[in-house]
Formats: C-alpha cells, sequence, structure tokens
C-alpha cells in the first residue's frame, strides 16, 4: 500500500474517487481482521451517519503488536528518551510491549474495566503511557487521554462528560527543570466526580501523594497480581476506540470520537504513505500523546506499521536548546515530525545549538499543528534536512484522525508553506460563504470535505446533535474544517487558518468562547473579549480586552490574579500573553461584540478599522486604541 511515484499517487487517487469502496477494501486488506466486512462504506453526511468495514471484527493491538511477533519481536517499538539527557533512555521491542500491555490489560481488568467503559488518562511522556492506552484497547475499554497541561476542573469536565469509570496517572511528570504534581491535579479533579471508582498511579518522579484507600493503588504494586496472558477483545469495526477533547468555537469542549476499524485503517495507511517509512527506520514525532498527534502517529500509526517509534518526555529546549539534535544525532533518527511553534522557537538561538551535531541520518522531515511561515519552512530544509529531505506539511485535525492534505515524501514536490495535495481518499472542495462550491484554482475559500474517509469522527460523545451543528450543518452535505484555505495556480492547497473563533496558540487549539468565560469567572470581571495576534513563536498570541471596574489593587496585580484563575479553569497553556482593561467593548446595536474591530487593535493595525458606523458607542473604540498604544 506504499506510494513509491507521483504516477501512482495520481492513479490511487482517481481509483479512490471513482471507486472510494474498491480502493479502500484494498488497503483494508494490509491489516488483520478476525472477520471480514460486509460492506466497506455507508453514509449520510446529514445526520451525519457513517460505517467503515461495517461487520468487521477486530482488536487494534493486535495489529500493533501481535502481528509483529514472529517475524519482529526484537525490533524496538518504542525507544524512550527521558526528560533528564542524564537518565538512560529505554527500548522496548515489540515483544517487551506486548507482554507489557497484556499485562497491564490486566490490571485494568482487575480493577473492574471492561468492554466500553471510559477510562481517563492523564499522564507524563513515558513508555507506560502508551502502554495505557493500548491496554484499553486491548479489553475494548475506551481512553480519553487528557494533556498534562490540563487543571482539574477541566479534567473534571472532561471525565464527567463522557463518565469515566478508572483514571490513569502518575505522581508527577518532569517537564524541562520543572516538576507537575499530577496527582494532585487529579486529587483536586475527582472530588467532583462521582463516576470514578479507582484510580491507577504510575510512581515516576516520587514526590509524596495522597493515596485514597479503596479508591488508589499504584501501578507498580497491581502488575505484580497479574500475569502478562490477556487474550485481545474481539471489537466491531465501528465500536468507539477513544474519546479525544478538543476545543471549538461555542461552549465546552466537546470529546471527538474515532471507531477501531476505520481509524486503524486510516492512520497506518497515512503513516506509511506520508513519512514513506522504510523497515528499521527510528521515527521521531514530538507532539505529546495527550493530543491527536500523539495518537495517530506515535502510537497507532506506527505500531500498527511495525515502526520503531521514539517517545520523548521533555521539551526542545532542556537542558539546551541542542536537545532534539542531540536525540537526532543519539538514537539515528530517520524522520522528524514536529510543530511549527518548535521550530520557530529553536531557530531563535541561532546556529550555535547545531554545531558539531550530526544530523546526516534525517531522511524524511514534517510539520503539523499550524500553518509553517516560508521564513521557519527554509530554515527547517536547509538547516535540519541540509535541502535533501523532504518536507510534508501535514494538515489535518482531532476530527480526521490523521493527515489529510500532504505531501507524499519522495513523491509530491513540496512548496514552501504548502500542505499540497489531498492524499488519496480525501476530496477536498473550496467553499464561498454561502457554500457554492468555488472552482477552478488560484482561489481562496472555506475548506469542506465532500467525502468520508475512514479516519473521520463518527460522532462528539453524549451529543450527536452537537456534531452534525458544528461540522455537517453550516454547508449540507459537507464535512466543514473551520480552517480557511487557497488552491494555487498548479492546484496545491495551502491552509491559511482558522476562519471560526480558534485559536491555534503554539499548535494548541483554543476556543475564544472558553478563554473568555475562564476571564469572566474572575471576581470583578464584568465581561470579556479575546482575541489572537500574531506571535513570532507561538503562531498567535492570546489577547484579552477585559472589563474590570473594581480592581483588586494595582492593575498588574490584577492581571496576575486573572492569569491565576485561567489557569485553574483551563490551564496554563490558555493563559493570554496580554490582557487590556478596559471600559467598553465594541458592540453593535444589537449587542454583539465586533471582533473584527479587536482583532484589528490587537494586530496593531488601526489605521484599517473598516466602517465603525454601525457601532453602539464609536467612542470606545478611539479610548481602546490608546489604551492598546500604552501596553508593552
Ligand atoms: C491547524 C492537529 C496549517 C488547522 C493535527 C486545523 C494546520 C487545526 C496544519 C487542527 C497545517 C493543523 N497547516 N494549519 N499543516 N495542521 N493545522 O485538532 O487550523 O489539534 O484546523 O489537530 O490545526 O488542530 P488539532
Amino acid at each position: 500500500m506504499q506510494i513509491t511515484s507521483f504516477k501512482q499517487y495520481e492513479e490511487d487517487f482517481k481509483k479512490s474517487v471513482e471507486n472510494p469502496e474498491q480502493f479502500w477494501g484494498e488497503v483494508a486488506q494490509n491489516f488483520q481482521w478476525r472477520k471480514p466486512w460486509y460492506k466497506v462504506l455507508s453514509w449520510d453526511f446529514k445526520e451525519p451517519n457513517i460505517k467503515w468495514f461495517e461487520g468487521a471484527k477486530l482488536n487494534i493491538t493486535e495489529n500493533c503488536l501481535d502481528r509483529h511477533l514472529e517475524k519482529n519481536g526484537d525490533k524496538p517499538a518504542i525507544i524512550w528518551e527521558p526528560n533528564s539527557h542524564e537518565e538512560e533512555s529505554v527500548t522496548l521491542t515489540y515483544k517487551m510491549l506486548h507482554e507489557r500491555v497484556c499485562r497491564f490489560a490486566n490490571v485494568l481488568k482487575r480493577n473492574g474495566a471492561k468492554k466500553g467503559d471510559r477510562i481517563c488518562i492523564y499522564m507524563p511522556m513515558v513508555p507506560e503511557l502508551a502502554i495505557a492506552v493500548l491496554a484499553c484497547a486491548r479489553i475494548g475499554a475506551v481512553h480519553s487521554v487528557i494533556f498534562g497541561g490540563f487543571s482539574a476542573k477541566s479534567i473534571a469536565d472532561r471525565i464527567n462528560d463522557s463518565q469515566c469509570k478508572l483514571v490513569i496517572t502518575a505522581d508527577g511528570a518532569y517537564r524541562g527543570s520543572k516538576q507537575i504534581p499530577l496527582k494532585d491535579v487529579i486529587d483536586d479533579a475527582l472530588i467532583g466526580c462521582p463516576t470514578v471508582e479507582k484510580c491507577i498511579v504510575l510512581t515516576h518522579v516520587r514526590t509524596p501523594v495522597s493515596m485514597l484507600k479503596g479508591r488508589d493503588v499504584w501501578w507498580e504494586d497491581e502488575v505484580k497480581h497479574v500475569n502478562d496472558i490477556c487474550e485481545a477483545e474481539e471489537m466491531d469495526a465501528e465500536d468507539m476506540l477513544f474519546i479525544l477533547y478538543t476545543s471549538g468555537s461555542t461552549g465546552k469542549p466537546k470529546g471527538v470520537v474515532h471507531t477501531c476499524g476505520g481509524y486503524m485503517v486510516y492512520a497506518g495507511y497515512t503513516f506509511t504513505n506520508v513519512f514513506n517509512y522504510q523497515p528499521g527506520e527510528v521515527y521521531f514525532c514530538t507532539a505529546d500523546i495527550g493530543w491527536i498527534t500523539g495518537h495517530s502517529y506515535i502510537v497507532y500509526g506506527p505500531l500498527s506499521q511495525g515502526a520503531t517509534s521514539v517517545l520523548f518526555e521533555g521539551i526542545p529546549t532542556y537542558p539546551t536548546p541542542s536537545r532534539f539534535w542531540d536525540i537526532i544525532e543519539k538514537h539515528k533518527i530517520n524522520t522528524l515530525y514536529t510543530a511549527p511553534t518548535a521550530i520557530r522557537s529553536l531557530m531563535s538561538y541561532g546556529e550555535g545549538p547545531l554545531e558539531g551535531k550530526d544530523l546526516s541520518s534525517i531522511r524524511v522531515l514534517g510539520s503539523v499543528g499550524e500553518p509553517i511561515n516560508e521564513e521557519a519552512w527554509h530554515w527547517f530544509d536547509e538547516k535540519i534536512g541540509h535541502g535533501k529531505a523532504p518536507i510534508v506539511d501535514t494538515w489535518w485535525q482531532t476530527e480526521t484522525g490523521g493527515i489529510m492534505i500532504s505531501p507524499i515524501a519522495t513523491v509530491t514536490p513540496t512548496k514552501p508553506s504548502f500542505a499540497t495535495l489531498p492524499l488519496p481518499g480525501i476530496q477536498p472542495i473550496l467553499v464561498d460563504e454561502n457554500g457554492k462550491e468555488i472552482l477552478g484554482n488560484d482561489v481562496m475559500g472555506n475548506l469542506c470535505i465532500k467525502f468520508p474517509w475512514p479516519g473521520m469522527l463518527r460522532t462528539t460523545y453524549g451529543d450527536h446533535e452537537r456534531c452534525k451543528q458544528t461540522y455537517f450543518s453550516t454547508y449540507p452535505d459537507l464535512y466543514f474544517t473551520g480552517d480557511g484555505c487557497l488552491r494555487d495556480q498548479d492546484g496545491y492547497y495551502r491552509i491559511t487558518g482558522r476562519v471560526d473563533d480558534v485559536l491555534n496558540v503554539s499548535g494548541h487549539r483554543i476556543g475564544t468562547a472558553e478563554v473568555e468565560n475562564a476571564i469572566n469567572m474572575h471576581a470583578g470581571v464584568v465581561e470579556s473579549a479575546v482575541v489572537g495576534y500574531p506571535h513570532d513563536v507561538k503562531g498567535q498570541g492570546i489577547y484579552a480586552f477585559v472589563i474590570n471596574p473594581e480592581m483588586h489593587g494595582e492593575a498588574e496585580l490584577t492581571k496576575k490574579d486573572i492569569l491565576q484563575t485561567v489557569t485553574r479553569v483551563i490551564g496554563a497553556i490558555a493563559k493570554p500573553d496580554k490582557i487590556l482593561f478596559v471600559s467598553g467593548l465594541p458592540k453593535t446595536r444589537s449587542g454583539k461584540i465586533m471582533r473584527r474591530i479587536l482583532r484589528k487593535i490587537a494586530e496593531g493595525d488601526t489605521a484599517n478599522l473598516g466602517d465603525t458606523s454601525t457601532l453602539l458607542d464609536p467612542n470606545v473604540v478611539e479610548e481602546i486604541i490608546e489604551a492598546a498604544k500604552a501596553l508593552k
């Protein structure tokens, strides 16, 4: 199923459009099924109701583990690089990983977990995180991994939304020179989570933690009570595999649901093709498993293909900004898949950190999460790839399950900051505000997908209507991505960014409404409005306009108080970069905040504010502009 020439790409693409069921049916033959499907696809984008590989039975962990044992059991599945460069890295072969997953799967069963139960995972980037994820899949439990940067309240909201029965965590996590008390955060969260019966705690940093009798158990003790034989649960192709929460333009984060069969096929197919993975190569994705990139391209995609996947606990700048380059040299990494924000951050240190580093093993480079600017693209290409490694700028989303628009390494001619062409099976279209298709090249519009693909979301947990409203109602019969996009004269796609109220801060998706709600929870705040503005490293920064008439002490201190509230309510990742106190917000006569104006002010582009005549009180704009000038 690996594409090796552009001609083949064109043929496969054509076939995938003309005869999608045959195309995906053939791709799916490369995976291991307990029972075949009777129908490849049935779909309806109105409901939406999407089923892939109907009737088929499988367990994704048999594809990620068992099927490699005979020939590749001693091949490294995971290489773990710890936060501290002084600590030894750990290699788990497929045999070892299989054994540990089975053992931990038995621990889950021993603690009452069974098929269909939801399990929350809040862990550092250690091998046990991948083991926990796979162990859930082994027994047919649905994992909901929560990124380590979220607060107790965010965790509680997510646990309650999907009624998790079990939580898997660790005492703490290392992040560069910092230590993060994960179990403490979980303890705070669990106060408000009546459905959680058990919490399994891994010892990692060995910081003191509270352990509640009857609820909390140690990972290390539990594994002693079970053996390592665990038959995989037989799953229906459309049974739920996992839930992953993601932000939208309104309301609370949604639990995006992915199912077993289609997701597996799509993650595996896209991994092997986009990165042109060759047997024996070492592949390093720097994402966190708490996000979709880690799910699909650290765990499921690479392991389903028998690849060697590097899992890194730390950050690119610890102990020095050479860390990535040291890891590449040490493990002879062939593929580096990272985010533009990391590239821009490392770029800012100049060439010093690269001196004397042997990056000759690099064959393919990848970028994901946000638009990559041309400067960062060229730096990546020249300094890291030495002009010889194709860069795959991969566009996709939590909802799409896998990469959608991207070059295929060694096959598709690349172009700086272009995600280039859709993968086989993906039918993108651009539409105008009225949903009319924009045909031809050299055009811009809203990016939609008009035909299903196996990795797409099936629903949003507990609220199918929300899935329908968010993705399938803006434009009838289309999946709407929320992204703006241009198609150039060569038919190449370039993603221009979100067209809704979702920010992309360092590749993290954050809804402006969520941040506003958090700020509004701060005592004294009357109202707030949040917009994004261009930020050199983060891509976008968060700019908050806040009405807070009765400040508690100095303004600077009050700002810090507000940051603390946001950290409590959402997590440190959502902290505004700038807070501006204002006495009013620009509103229309019907009371709608005119964000367009605030965005311009945040960008410092006050010469072109456009029409402000419909404002209730145009004077407020002048005041905000003046105040913004004074803000550092
Ligand atoms: C943005 C991450 C430009 C986009 C896999 C999308 C990108 C959102 C790219 C999804 C890219 C992701 N170029 N923009 N290569 N990749 N995005 O759900 O706005 O965390 O809608 O999934 O990130 O973010 P999510």
